[in-house]
């Protein structure tokens, strides 16, 4: 890299892990500006090598090859627009921005500048999600008829984006992914108890071509839940991420009108079948995906490459802009 030297704005729970990965990666210098004093100290007591900013022009004039923005949504795009302007590549952390223009504006800046955006999506770089794809491609389950996402979870209670926002932004993206389209809203509903309009509980029944969907998102649990089931026609799959042993469960199951022609005469009742197979552990070699993620920010950074993620970004957000 240009000087080694990386920024990070946000360090609170999710720009903590990113520090952690960035260290591990072998980033000597790395940069932190929190407008949150307590912050400040808890990032320097858990990596006391990092450098912390208190004022952001001093950040500002910093040499810093790419800076990584992981504040709360409605933040993001100011802090990216400055950023952009004083010549700094940049890492976004998902959902973006709090609206598809801003994004496409942010675009426009780098371009003229010549600098990357890469959106934090977390789930490209996942190894099982990159199983899935490869099992679905290759029509192991069949025909794929319906897919359930739930990403429940107690907090951290978003104040400016709904859970939808916040959680199934996640599960959007996975999904567009998975079967190379966007996905289109057919309804939406949801729970606002703790603030107006900022739904905390958020369902989304959408579809993918002819592939039905349905999104569950909640920070009111009292369970951490993160589960994905893929219905096919031949198998169903489960991806429980909670699951440390056995993340996918590949279940040689399924349901099944058998043909008229083969109804005995005065058998009137028709009654589907239940297939009932064993079930695949699948064993997948896999690596820390936010590892990944922050490799590939570095790579971009370094060749000048175009992050493949900004533009599947715009379309999420797009997506949500539905809701
Ligand atoms: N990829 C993932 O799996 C994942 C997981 C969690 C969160 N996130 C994303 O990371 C981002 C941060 O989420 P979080 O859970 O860490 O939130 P958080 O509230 O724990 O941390 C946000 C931090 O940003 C700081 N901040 C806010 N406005 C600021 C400003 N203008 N200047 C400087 N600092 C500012 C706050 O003081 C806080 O320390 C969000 O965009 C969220 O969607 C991504």
């Amino acid at each position: 890299m240009r000087n080694n030297q990386i920024g990070i704005i946000g360090v609170g729970y999710w720009g903590t892990n990113i520090v952690n990965v960035l260290y591990q990666l072998g980033i000597k210098k790395i940069y932190c500006f929190d407008t949150d004093r307590e912050n400040q100290k808890e990032i320097k007591k858990k990596f006391p090598k990092i450098n912390i900013e208190t004022n952001f022009q001093k950040f500002l004039n910093i040499d810093l090859s790419g800076v990584i923005i992981s504040v709360d949504t409605k933040n993001h795009y100011s802090i990216a627009n400055t950023c952009l302007k004083n010549g700094f590549n940049i890492f976004l952390e998902k959902p973006s921005t709090n609206n598809s223009k801003k994004l496409q504006m942010l675009n426009k800046i780098a371009i003229s500048k010549k600098l990357i955006i890469m959106s934090g999506y977390i789930y490209f770089y996942n190894d099982y999600i990159k199983y899935i794809k490869k099992i679905i491609k290759k029509k192991f389950l069949g025909k794929i008829f319906y897919v359930s996402c739930e990403r429940l979870n107690l907090g951290p209670v978003r104040s400016d984006i709904s859970s939808a926002w916040d959680l199934s932004s996640h599960d959007i993206a996975i999904c567009n992914y998975l079967f190379d389209d966007n996905l289109s809203i057919l309804n939406t509903g949801g729970y606002d108890f703790l603030k107006k309009n900022i739904n905390d509980i958020s369902f989304i029944s959408a579809k993918i071509k002819d592939i039905k969907i349905d999104l569950k998102a909640s920070w009111l649990n009292p369970e951490k839940i993160r589960k994905m089931i893929i219905l096919g026609k031949k198998r169903m799959l489960l991806f429980d991420e909670l699951d440390f042993k056995n993340p996918i469960k590949i279940y040689n199951k399924y349901a099944k009108y058998p043909k008229i022609k083969n109804f005995k005469k005065g058998f009137f009742t028709q009654k589907a079948n239940i297939f009932l197979g064993s079930t695949l552990r699948p064993k997948i070699k896999t690596s820390s995906p936010l590892k990944n993620e922050m490799l590939e920010f570095i790579k971009c950074i370094n060749h000048k490459k175009k992050p493949i993620s900004l533009k599947k970004s715009i379309n999420i957000l797009k997506i949500l802009e539905k809701i």
